[in-house]
C-alpha cells in the first residue's frame, strides 16, 4: 500500500502542460519500481510526447510471453472543491483507496507489477515471460506509444496483451471485457462577423456564433437519439445473437442504475435499443463544451463572433475513423446557418476494437479470476474507449486481454475517485493464478 500511495501522490495529468514534471517523475517511478523488483532492461523510451515505461523478464523459455500494457496517467481533478479528500493525497475509507488515478489506471497498473513483483521476491523466478509498456498519454490522446509500436519493435514480439484498466460488471463479478468503442474527438470553430459587435446596433443583420452553434449541435442528434450524419449507420455491426444474449442474462436493477448511477429522471438514448447495446454497440455522439461569448458577472450586451464547441463520437466495430470525421464535417456544412462557417478540427481517433472470448488466453484469464472470485467470470463489452488496442492487433498481431477490477461506482474521472483495496489484492491473486495456469505450473 505504501509504494501505491506514493505512486498516487504524484499528479502526473497528462492533459495539462504545467505537470510535465510529474509526469515524468510517475513515469520514473514505474521504471524505478520494477528495476527494484528484479525485472531487466528497465527504461524509459523518450520519444514525440511523454516516455514509455519499458521492463521485462523474459527467462522462460517454450513459455508464453505477455505485454502488460497501463497507463501512469491520469486525468485532471477538477471540479476540486467536490473531493472529500484532495485528490493527490491518497486516503483509506470504507475499504476503498481514494485519489485521481485510484482506478484508471494507476491502482490497475500496481496490480500487474506487484503481481510480477511479489512472484520474483517469492519464487525468483516468473511461470511466464513478461514485458511491461506502461504509457503516459492514453488520457489526452498522445500517439507517442502509436508510433512506437506500429513500428512493430522487436523487444515487443509477445503472445498477447494483458490490460487491467477497465470495471467489474458488479461487485464480485469477475469480469472480461470484450469490446471497447472507437472515438473521433474534435472542435467544431464556428466563425460569423469580422468581431465581436453591440448587440443593439446589429442586432437583426450580424450573425451570431454561439446561436449557430447551437443550431449546429441540436441538427446533429434528434430527440430520441438518433445521429443525423448521414452514412454514420451504414458500417455498424451488430452483436452476434449469443452475445445479445449473454447481455440479456447479466444480473442488472435497470431502476437502481438510472437513479444511483445516473442521477437522472429518465435515460436518454434510442428508446428501441436495449440498454447495452445502446452503451456498448451503437455510436454516440456528445458535446462536452462550448467556449465563447460572455460568461462573467454582470449583463454585457454583444454578439459573439466565434464559438468552439467540443464533441466527440463513440464508435463501434466496424466504423472508420477517418470516414466518420468526413461524415461530420459535411454534416457540419449543411447543418451550419446563413452567415456563418463551422470547421471541424480532428483532435485524436481511433477504432473500436473486440476480441474473440474463445481465445485460450482469455478463457485462462477468466478461468483464474474466477478462482480467486469464486464465481463465474462473465464477458461485457465497455462503452468506453483504449486505443492502444486496436493497435496491438494491427501492428503486433496480438489479442488484447482486458481484464479489469474496478467497480462501475468508481467514479473514474470525475471527483472522489477510488478503488476497493479488496480488489486490489484479488487482482493481485488472480493475475498470479493467471501467470501460473499459462506457465503450466
Ligand atoms: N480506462 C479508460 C477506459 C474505460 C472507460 C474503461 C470506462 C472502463 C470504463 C481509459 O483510461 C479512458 O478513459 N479512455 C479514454 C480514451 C480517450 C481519452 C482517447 C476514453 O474512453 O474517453
Ligand atoms: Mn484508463
Ligand atoms: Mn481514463
Amino acid at each position: 500500500m505504501d509504494d501505491l500511495i506514493a505512486f498516487l501522490g504524484i499528479p502526473s495529468i497528462s492533459a495539462l502542460s504545467e505537470h510535465s514534471g510529474d509526469v515524468r517523475r510517475a513515469a520514473e517511478f514505474v521504471r524505478d519500481w520494477l528495476a527494484h523488483a528484479g525485472l531487466e532492461h528497465s527504461r524509459l523510451i523518450e520519444g514525440d510526447g511523454n516516455p514509455l515505461v519499458f521492463a521485462e523478464w523474459t527467462r522462460a523459455p517454450a513459455k508464453p510471453t505477455l505485454l502488460l500494457y497501463g497507463h501512469y496517467d491520469v486525468q485532471p481533478p477538477d471540479p476540486l472543491n467536490e473531493w472529500t479528500t484532495p485528490p493527490f493525497d491518497p486516503q483509506i475509507r470504507d475499504g476503498s483507496l481514494y485519489a485521481r488515478g485510484a482506478a484508471d489506471d494507476k491502482g490497475q497498473v500496481y496490480i500487474l507489477m506487484e503481481a510480477v513483483g511479489r512472484l520474483l521476491r517469492e519464487r525468483g523466478r516468473l511461470p511466464v515471460n513478461v514485458k511491461f509498456l506502461i504509457e503516459g498519454e492514453e488520457e489526452s490522446g498522445g500517439e507517442h506509444i502509436e508510433h512506437y509500436v506500429a513500428g512493430a519493435p522487436p523487444e515487443l514480439r509477445s503472445d498477447a496483451a494483458i490490460i487491467c484498466d477497465t470495471a467489474m460488471f458488479a461487485p464480485g463479478l469477475p469480469t472480461i471485457t470484450t469490446g471497447l468503442r472507437g472515438l473521433v474527438y474534435g472542435e467544431i470553430h464556428v466563425a460569423g462577423a469580422r468581431t465581436d459587435l453591440h448587440s443593439g446596433d446589429y442586432g437583426g443583420a450580424a450573425p451570431n456564433a454561439i446561436e449557430a452553434a447551437a443550431q449546429i449541435i441540436a441538427a446533429l442528434k434528434d430527440r430520441d437519439g438518433h445521429i443525423r450524419i448521414p452514412g454514420l449507420y451504414d458500417r455498424v455491426r451488430r452483436p452476434s445473437d449469443a452475445e445479445l444474449a449473454a447481455w440479456r442474462s447479466l444480473p442488472f436493477d435497470a431502476k437502481e442504475y438510472r437513479e444511483k448511477e445516473i442521477g437522472s429522471p429518465a435515460l436518454a438514448g434510442e428508446p428501441e435499443v436495449p440498454l447495452f447495446e445502446r452503451l456498448w454497440s451503437r455510436p454516440t455522439l456528445e458535446v462536452h463544451g462550448i467556449r465563447g461569448g460572455f460568461t462573467g458577472e454582470g449583463a454585457k450586451t454583444v454578439i459573439p463572433a466565434r464559438a468552439v464547441v467540443k464533441i466527440s463520437l463513440r464508435l463501434v466495430p466496424d466504423q472508420r475513423p477517418e470516414e466518420v470525421a468526413r461524415q461530420l464535417e459535411t454534416a457540419l456544412a449543411q447543418a451550419a446557418p446563413r452567415g456563418v462557417t463551422a470547421a471541424f478540427k480532428l483532435l485524436s481517433s481511433a477504432p473500436a476494437s473486440v476480441v474473440d472470448p474463445e481465445n485460450p488466453f482469455i478463457r485462462k484469464a477468466a478461468e483464474a479470476m474466477e478462482k480467486v472470485f469464486g464465481r463465474k467470470t462473465v464477458y461485457v463489452r465497455c462503452g468506453g474507449s483504449i486505443p492502444i488496442v486496436g493497435v496491438f492487433e494491427k501492428s503486433l498481431g496480438i489479442p488484447s486481454v482486458l481484464a479489469g477490477f474496478g467497480l462501475p461506482d468508481d467514479n473514474i474521472h470525475a471527483p472522489n475517485e477510488k478503488m476497493s483495496v479488496e480488489n486490489i489484492r484479488r487482482g493481485i491473486d488472480a493475475m498470479i493464478a493467471y501467470f501460473d495456469a499459462l506457465g503450466g505450473s
